[in-house]
Parts: C-alpha cells; sequence; structure tokens
C-alpha cells in the first residue's frame, strides 16, 4: 500500500485509540456510510418547510423568509461574538478585529437587502397579512437583542434618560429599564403591548442571565482589557466604530423605512402594529443607542443618526 495511506492510517488509528474506540469498527462503518449529499448537508428540504404562511395572501412568503434569512444572519454574528467572548482572556488583535469585521460584513448585507421589505412588497397585499399576524412583530426577536448584549456594556443599553442615572447600579436594577421598554407601548395609554408583555415572559429571564454573564465578556469589556498599543490599533478601532453604526443606524435607518412605507399614511398611522409608537420610538436619532461612545468624537455623537 502506498506509504501516504499508510501514514494517514496510523493517524485515524491513533485517533480513535485515543478515545478507547475500536478502530476496525469504526473502517467498517466507513465501507456502508452513505456518500453526503448537498441536500442532506444543508437540510435543504427539512429547511424548504419552515415558512408557514397564516394567509393566503402572496407576498406573506416574502416577509417570512427575509425575517427568516435576518435570523440566520443574526445567528452568524452570535456565532463570531460567541467566538471572541471565549477568547477574552488571550485574544490577539487580529482575531478580534476579523471576527467583528465579519459581523459588519452580516449586517452591511442585511441594511443593503432591506429594500427587498421596502419595495419588494405591495402595500396592499402587506395591510393585509399584517393584521393576521398580531401579535407578532420583529420587535421580539431575541437574537436582535443578544447581539447587543455581547456587543457592548450593558448600561450603553439602558434607555438613554436613565442612562446616567443608572450606571454604577446593578444589571438588574438597569434591566428594568432596558431601552426597549420605551417601544411596543401602546401610543393611547403608554401601557405595554402583548407584543412586549410576551417577548418579557419568553425571554425576560434568559436575557437577564446573558446581560450577568457578558459583564466581563463583551465587546467593550474585551476591548478595555487589551494593553494600551492594541487599543490603538486603528483598524480595531473602524471595526467596532463600523459596527456601532451598523447595528445602531445603518440597520435600524433601513428597517424604520420599512415601518414608514407600510404603516405611515399623511394623517393618521396605520393600525397595524397594535398602535404602537413606533415613530417615537425606532428612528435612531431618539434612541440615540451607542455601543462605544468613546471611539466616536462629540460632533459625531451630537449629530447620531441623523445622516
Ligand atoms: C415591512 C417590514 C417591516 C415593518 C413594517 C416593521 C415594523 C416594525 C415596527 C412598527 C416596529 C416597532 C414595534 C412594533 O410596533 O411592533 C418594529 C420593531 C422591530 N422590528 Fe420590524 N418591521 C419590518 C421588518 C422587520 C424585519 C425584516 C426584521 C428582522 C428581524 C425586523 C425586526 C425588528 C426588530 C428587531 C424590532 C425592534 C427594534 C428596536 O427595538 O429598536 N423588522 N418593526
Amino acid at each position: 500500500m502506498d506509504n501516504e495511506v499508510v501514514d494517514l492510517i496510523n493517524k485515524i488509528k491513533e485517533k480513535y485509540a485515543a478515545q478507547g474506540q475500536n478502530f476496525k469498527s469504526y473502517l467498517e462503518g466507513l465501507l456502508y456510510q452513505d456518500y453526503t449529499h448537498y441536500w442532506d448537508y444543508i437540510a435543504v428540504d427539512s429547511l424548504l418547510t419552515l415558512q408557514k404562511p397564516k394567509t393566503l395572501i402572496p407576498d406573506e412568503m416574502i416577509f417570512i423568509i427575509y425575517h427568516q434569512i435576518t435570523e440566520l444572519y443574526f445567528k452568524l454574528s452570535l456565532h463570531e461574538l460567541e467566538q471572541i467572548a471565549s477568547a477574552k482572556n488571550n485574544i490577539s488583535v487580529q482575531f478580534f478585529t476579523d471576527r467583528v469585521r465579519r459581523i459588519n460584513a452580516y449586517f452591511k448585507n442585511l441594511a443593503n437587502s432591506f429594500e427587498i421589505m421596502v419595495d419588494g412588497m405591495e402595500p396592499e397585499q402587506f395591510l393585509k397579512f399584517r393584521m393576521s399576524l398580531l401579535p407578532a412583530s420583529g420587535f421580539q426577536s431575541a437574537q436582535y437583542r443578544m447581539i447587543e448584549m455581547y456587543a457592548t456594556s450593558f448600561e450603553r443599553l439602558v434607555a438613554k434618560d436613565k442612562r446616567e442615572e443608572l450606571k454604577d447600579k446593578s444589571i438588574e436594577e438597569q434591566f428594568k429599564y432596558i431601552y426597549w421598554q420605551a417601544g411596543a407601548t401602546e401610543t393611547d395609554t403608554g401601557n405595554k403591548t402583548l407584543t412586549l408583555t410576551k417577548f418579557e415572559q419568553k425571554y425576560g429571564d434568559e436575557l437577564l442571565r446573558l446581560a450577568k454573564t457578558n459583564k466581563a465578556c463583551n465587546l467593550w469589556a474585551i476591548y478595555e482589557s487589551l494593553n494600551e498599543t492594541d487599543k490603538q490599533n486603528q483598524d480595531l478601532i473602524a471595526e467596532l466604530r463600523n459596527l456601532d453604526l451598523n447595528v445602531n443606524v445603518n440597520w435600524p435607518l433601513m428597517h424604520y423605512k420599512s415601518a414608514v412605507k407600510y404603516l405611515q399614511k399623511p394623517k393618521e398611522d396605520v393600525a397595524a402594529t397594535g398602535g404602537t409608537n413606533w415613530q417615537k420610538y425606532l428612528p435612531p436619532r431618539f434612541q440615540l443607542r451607542i455601543f462605544y461612545p468613546e471611539l466616536f468624537t462629540q460632533d459625531e455623537l451630537t449629530n447620531w443618526g441623523k445622516f
């Protein structure tokens, strides 16, 4: 037998021996094992059964699939964020920068493709199928909130009017005033919508746990723990700034555009969101969610979300 093959077989033997496994049994398994096919590996058939419209209105399919695409990009972003968090104690600037750059690529794609929502559905169809989905809203995307909790220290996610006052308080205390409490409230009464109440019931505990776990391993904490030379790395700073702008300005602006397109009428808002305060809540210039204010100039901070 050719030497390379013998060498490979020996290495495989060692691999199984290290786990106390019988190499010959695995070799026999290989004999019967089927080839890997694209459709199995990518789980195409399962993937394509995950779209379950609530109505017979054709454009609802676009709405579902685009949300699913977004959630997959969110999953990719979390995959990178988790790797950064795990490497926190001996992370290299290169690794850190490369991972943040990847997340930026995902968010750039999301912002650039949002026209699929803005221009890709007939408003008449949207306004009809949307009524069958209440009280569901993208507001209930837990991955979106998790990305923020990995990206920055928790006090930055406190509602802007409470941010300064609560900056040294416990995470539990800050959590009560997390910025999203101001969204999905009813314009008329100021009460929480069912959208918000149900979201908190389902994810509140899990998100609070994550906030606590991430105290020392969110991106800002890790950046702060770098030595002075690494902290000055311009590539890293540029990627962190881009991340802040992508997650807190570029994507939210595109998203807001879709809300304006479908839900805003000259005199009254369409009731399709359950009468929420979305116009006051969604624009980045009102929310002023900023992950890394230290990395922006005063002028940039003053004009946040206005470009
Ligand atoms: C036609 C398309 C869309 C419209 C009209 C729309 C509308 C809205 C509105 C009005 C809100 C405020 C909360 C509420 O009243 O329910 C909201 C929040 C939200 N939506 Fe959408 N949305 C659209 C597409 C999407 C997509 C594709 C995603 C992707 C997951 C998404 C994710 C979110 C998130 C994460 C929030 C919370 C934002 C925050 O808290 O700052 N939306 N959306």
